[in-house]
C-alpha cells in the first residue's frame, strides 16, 4: 500500500488529477482525458461546479428528463427528473397522462414543522434542571434574536423549545428538542446555528446558575443537530375515481384490477420484505425531483424511510380502498425541501428547473415531489400486478444495452423497431446486433464481388 498523501486539498485541479492518474490508472493519460472530457468548456460555469465540494476533479453526469401532462390541485405541470434509473421518467409520464384524464392528483401539506435537538449530559437533579430551564427558558429565545430575525420577517423563526428527559435510555441523558418554522428553505444552516448557540447558553447559564452544585453546573453538551426525522412536515397526496374508470389498455375489468391493486398495497403494509421495495418505487419519483431542485436527497431518504417504520413496524407508504365504488390511492410522507437558499440559486439546472415549476414555495413543492412519488408508485404497481415490470422496464433499458454494445445510431433505430414485438434481454440484443452486422457484411460482400 502507497503511503497516505498529505496536503491534497492544497494541490490544483490538474495536481490533483495527475496524482490519481499515476496512482490508480493503469493507462493514466487516457483516465486523464476522461476526467477532463467532462469539464465544462464554459470556465466560469465549471469554477461554480468546482467550488460546490472539496476536491472536485470533473463533473458527474445525470440525465434531466422531464415528465409532462400533471394535474396537481387543478393546476398543470411538466415536472423535472434527475435520475439515472431507465423506466422512472416514462412511468411518471404515464401515470400523469392516466390521472389527467381523471381529474389529476390532489395534494395538500399536513404541517411544516422542522426539528433540532441539543443533546446533552447532566449529572444531577432532574428537579433542579427543570426549574432551571423554566427560568432561562427566555435566554434561549433573546441569544438567538440575531440568527432568528430575518427568518421572523419571512413568519418562520423558533417555535419551542422543550427540555426532555431521556435518562431511562441512558444515564444522565437529557435534550433541548426544539421545533421550527423555516418557511421557503430547508432551514439546515439555520436550524444548526441556532442549536449551536443554544449549547452555548445552556452552558454559559448553567455555570452562573446558583442553585446548581458544582457537578451540576457542568452540563457537557454532546452535539447540536437537526434532525432529518420530520414526522410533523408532512404532505398527502392522493388520486380516486370511480372503479369503473380505471379501464385502460389492461386486459383485466376495472373492479378485478382494483382489488389485485389493493392486494398489492396490503402485501406492502404488512410484509416489510415487499414494504422496502415498494417504497423504494415511491422514492424513484421523489428523489429525481428532490434532485431536480437542489434539495438533499440523504436527508428525505433517511426522514420518509423513519416515518414508514412509525407504527413500530416497516411499512408500505401508500395505502389504497375502494368505498361506494369510488378507488382512492394515497400517502402522506415527510419532505423537509427548501425552495430558497442552498443550491436552489446556484445551481443553473436547479434554477431551470424551479422555474420550470413556475418558482413554487415549500409547500408547493413538497406537494408535486410527493405526486411524483405516488405517480411512481401507481405506474410500478400497475405494472406489477398485470403485465409484469420486465415487459416495459426491459424496453427502456434497451438502449443502454445498445450502447454498451456500441450500436450505431442505424443500429439502434432497427433494434428498436424489432424489440416493440420482441423480449428484450443482453444476450436477445447480443444476437440481434451479431445476426444484424452480419447481413449488413454479407450484402456489403455481394455488393462488392
Ligand atoms: C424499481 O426501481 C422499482 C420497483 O421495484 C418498485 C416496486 O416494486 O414497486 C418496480
Amino acid at each position: 500500500m502507497s503511503k497516505a498523501i498529505t496536503g491534497f486539498s492544497k494541490l490544483t485541479k490538474e495536481q490533483k488529477i495527475e496524482w490519481i492518474a499515476k496512482e490508480y490508472f493503469s493507462n493514466p493519460e487516457e483516465a486523464t482525458a476522461l476526467i477532463k472530457k467532462y469539464w465544462n468548456a464554459d470556465q466560469d460555469l465549471q469554477k461554480l461546479h468546482d467550488e460546490f465540494i472539496e476536491n472536485t476533479i470533473t463533473n458527474f453526469y445525470l440525465p434531466l428528463g422531464v415528465a409532462p401532462n400533471f394535474i396537481i390541485n387543478d393546476k398543470k405541470y411538466t415536472i423535472p427528473m434527475a435520475t439515472e434509473e431507465s423506466s422512472v421518467v416514462a412511468a411518471a409520464s404515464k401515470a400523469a397522462k392516466f390521472w389527467a384524464k381523471r381529474g389529476g392528483f390532489k395534494a395538500t401539506v399536513i404541517n411544516t414543522e422542522k426539528i433540532g435537538q441539543v443533546h446533552f449530559i447532566f449529572n444531577g437533579s432532574t428537579e433542579k434542571l427543570n426549574t432551571f430551564f423554566s427560568n432561562v427558558k427566555s435566554k434561549f429565545f433573546e441569544g438567538t434574536d440575531d440568527l432568528t430575525k430575518n427568518m421572523q420577517k419571512r413568519g418562520g423563526g423558533i417555535l419551542d423549545i422543550e427540555l426532555r428527559d431521556k435518562t431511562d435510555s441512558l444515564s444522565n441523558y437529557y435534550q433541548l428538542h426544539t421545533t421550527f418554522e423555516t418557511k421557503d428553505s430547508m432551514g439546515a444552516n439555520f436550524i444548526n446555528s441556532c442549536l449551536e448557540q443554544f449549547s452555548k447558553i445552556l452552558k454559559t447559564e448553567a455555570l452562573a446558575y446558583e442553585a446548581f452544585a458544582e457537578e451540576e453546573k457542568d452540563i457537557q453538551v454532546i452535539m447540536s443537530i437537526l434532525s432529518n426525522y420530520v414526522p410533523n412536515c408532512t404532505v398527502r397526496a392522493e388520486v380516486s375515481c370511480p372503479v369503473q374508470e380505471l379501464h385502460e389498455d389492461t386486459n383485466i375489468s376495472p373492479m378485478a384490477f382494483a382489488e389485485k391493486f389493493m392486494t398489492a398495497v396490503k402485501i406492502a403494509e404488512i410484509e416489510p420484505f415487499r414494504a422496502v421495495t415498494h417504497n423504494k418505487g415511491i422514492m424513484n419519483g421523489v428523489d429525481a425531483v428532490v434532485v431536480a431542485t437542489g434539495n438533499d436527497f440523504r436527508a428525505v431518504e433517511a426522514g420518509v424511510h423513519a416515518y414508514a417504520s412509525k407504527d413500530g413496524h416497516y411499512s408500505s407508504l401508500s395505502h389504497a380502498k375502494v368505498e361506494n365504488g369510488i378507488f382512492t390511492f394515497w400517502m402522506e410522507i415527510p419532505l423537509a425541501l427548501g425552495t430558497v437558499g442552498g443550491l436552489t440559486t446556484l445551481h443553473p439546472l436547479v434554477k431551470l428547473s424551479l422555474e420550470m415549476l413556475g418558482k413554487p414555495s415549500a409547500q408547493e413543492l413538497m406537494q408535486i415531489v410527493a405526486v411524483a412519488g405516488l405517480a411512481q408508485n401507481f405506474a410500478a404497481l400497475r405494472s406489477l400486478t398485470t403485465t409484469g415490470i420486465q415487459q416495459g422496464h426491459m424496453k427502456m433499458h434497451l438502449m443502454n444495452i445498445l450502447n454498451q454494445l456500441q450500436a450505431g445510431d442505424h443500429e439502434k433505430k432497427q433494434a428498436v423497431k424489432h424489440f416493440e414485438k420482441n423480449p428484450v434481454s443482453h444476450s436477445a440484443v447480443a444476437d440481434y446486433l451479431r445476426d444484424l452486422r452480419q447481413i449488413n457484411i454479407d450484402r456489403i460482400e455481394e455488393d462488392f464481388f
